[in-house]
């Protein structure tokens, strides 16, 4: 074990809107992740796991609570600092991607690279690297409008990647893909972690939280079960059937 956790949450509520409308999404979660663990959250639709994984991601501020980040308190920050921390430390698959409609695959993978002061030609050598580990080699001068679902996820996953961040977040990176397609995500996901990658995943797919060494449940923005994967060494992902 771990004694150090590389992400760490305590209390974490966040309520959605005011008055009537109120929504507590997160309710009071307390979460250690060790470094190099893969966890995947799950949970019904609306259930807060998005806002979970962008509270944990410094996307967005906590009402009440703490995160740790690389041991280092991160929902106090202002934003600037904020942002420069995010920019080295946390790479984020949105579930709806968020690619810049106006660069191409190549360039919206480079431009975290560029922002964090990269030199423009390590920058392209590192999203053509990762362009062609996300099978996206030969697409990288399309523009999202170009692309399909399952194509513009893995850009997203590609840019995720390309500051070789602390801890990466990923909100339902396969729910745009198809069998196989999801499989070379597994089998990416799998490469990191046997890297020693922090990921922790958003995901309804059982057969990918089967993937994780840990699955925590939510149900109405409270955590209904932690559950770790391994079964005397060997993972219960590999005992379904699942190839990591
Ligand atoms: N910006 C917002 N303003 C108001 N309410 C919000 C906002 N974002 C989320 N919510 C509400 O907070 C709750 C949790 O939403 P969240 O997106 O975290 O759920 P989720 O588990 O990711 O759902 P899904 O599986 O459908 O993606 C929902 O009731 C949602 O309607
Ligand atoms: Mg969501």
């Amino acid at each position: 074990m771990t004694a150090d956790p590389v992400l760490r949450a305590v209390g974490l509520t966040r309520v959605h809107g005011h008055g009537d409308n109120a929504i507590t999404a997160v309710d009071g979660v307390d979460l250690d992740i060790p470094t190099g663990q893969m966890l995947a959250v799950t949970g019904p639709s609306g259930c807060g796991k998005s806002t979970l994984l962008r509270l944990l991601g410094g996307l967005d501020r906590p009402d009440e609570g703490e995160v740790w980040l690389g041991g280092r308190r991160i929902d106090l920050l202002g934003e600037r600092a904020l942002a420069r921390l995010r920019r080295r430390t946390v790479g984020f698959v949105h579930q709806d991607f968020q690619l810049m409609d106006e660069l191409t695959a190549a360039e919206n993978v480079e431009l975290p690279a560029l922002l964090a002061g990269d030199a423009p030609r390590t920058a392209r050598g590192r999203a053509a690297a990762l362009l062609d580990r996300v099978g996206m080699a030969d697409r990288d001068r399309h523009l999202p409008s170009e692309l399909s679902g399952g194509q513009r996820q893995r850009v997203a996953i590609a840019r995720a990647l390309v500051n070789t961040p602390l801890v990466v977040f990923a909100d339902e990176p396969t729910g745009n893909l198809d069998t196989a397609a999801t499989h070379d995500i597994l089998r990416l996901f799998a490469d990191l972690r046997a890297a020693g990658q922090t990921l922790v995943l958003v995901t309804h797919d059982e057969r990918v939280a089967a993937t994780a060494d840990r699955v925590v449940s939510l149900r109405d923005g409270v955590s209904a079960g932690d559950t770790p994967l391994v079964v005397g060494g060997s993972r219960l992902g590999g005992l379904l059937g699942w190839e990591r």
